[in-house]
């Protein structure tokens, strides 16, 4: 089974309590949600790879650690994901960017894809999928299965807010993947909206709404 994990450190805290709130607008919401994704982008890479370098300090010859950096792709899912792109890219500037776009049917509750593009060479690196909310898991669990038919084994999904019964879907449905997210919320109403939740990511994010 793969790692579950609540990233809360307080700087996180903080700022998803500013998110959450009704009066948080457009800019401040998609500026808070890049610094949230980077400050959980730090603990989400911890295992990334590293190889070694021959570098020369002013003293000596030495071999120290770098970055394999080639071999990350960050993946959001479209729309609400792109908005924890830049915070990640901010960590780890060489990973590639690949885009999933994935909306729910609002009656069904149903993910629907619309578009897959993805770097080449997708089956050989490790990948972050970021996306803000895990609600009913739908929307995660048929990126998750798109990246998979095209070869991809080793995925990390990142989300901000994460209903229980989104968890519980996802490590069903792929319990393979490591899942992050920086709170782990009460429940999904009878809309399918995470309670206490932030509201609808996408059109806060944008102001579409
Ligand atoms: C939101 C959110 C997730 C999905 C989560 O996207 O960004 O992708 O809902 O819900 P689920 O776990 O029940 O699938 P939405 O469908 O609102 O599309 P948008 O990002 O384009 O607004
Ligand atoms: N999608 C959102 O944007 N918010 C929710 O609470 C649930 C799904």
């Amino acid at each position: 089974m793969g790692k579950f994990q609540v990233i809360t450190h307080p700087l996180i805290q903080h700022k998803l309590t500013i998110l959450r709130q009704t009066s948080t607008g457009t800019k401040d919401f998609r500026e808070l949600v890049n610094e949230i994704a980077m400050l959980m982008g730090y603990e989400v890479s911890r295992e990334l790879p590293l190889e070694d370098l021959e570098i020369e300090t002013p003293i000596t010859k030495t071999v120290q650690k770098t970055l394999s950096g080639k071999k990350l792709a960050i993946v959001p899912i479209l729309r609400a994901g792109i908005g924890m792109v830049d915070g990640i890219l901010s960590l780890v500037p060489a990973a590639k960017v690949g885009h999933i776009g994935m909306y729910r049917d609002e009656e069904t509750l149903q993910p629907v894809e619309y578009l897959v593009k993805l770097p080449e060479d997708i089956d050989q690196r490790q990948i972050f999928v970021v996306d803000p909310m895990l609600a009913t898991g739908g929307s995660a669990i048929l990126a998750i299965d798109s990246l998979k038919k095209r070869g991809a084994s080793n995925i990390k999904f990142v989300c901000l807010v994460a209903a229980p019964e989104g968890v519980k879907a996802l490590q069903e449905a792929h319990s393979d993947i490591d899942i992050y997210t920086a709170a782990l919320d009460e429940k999904l109403n009878e809309h399918g909206y995470i309670v206490p939740g932030l509201g609808d990511a996408g059109d806060r994010l944008f102001g579409t709404k």
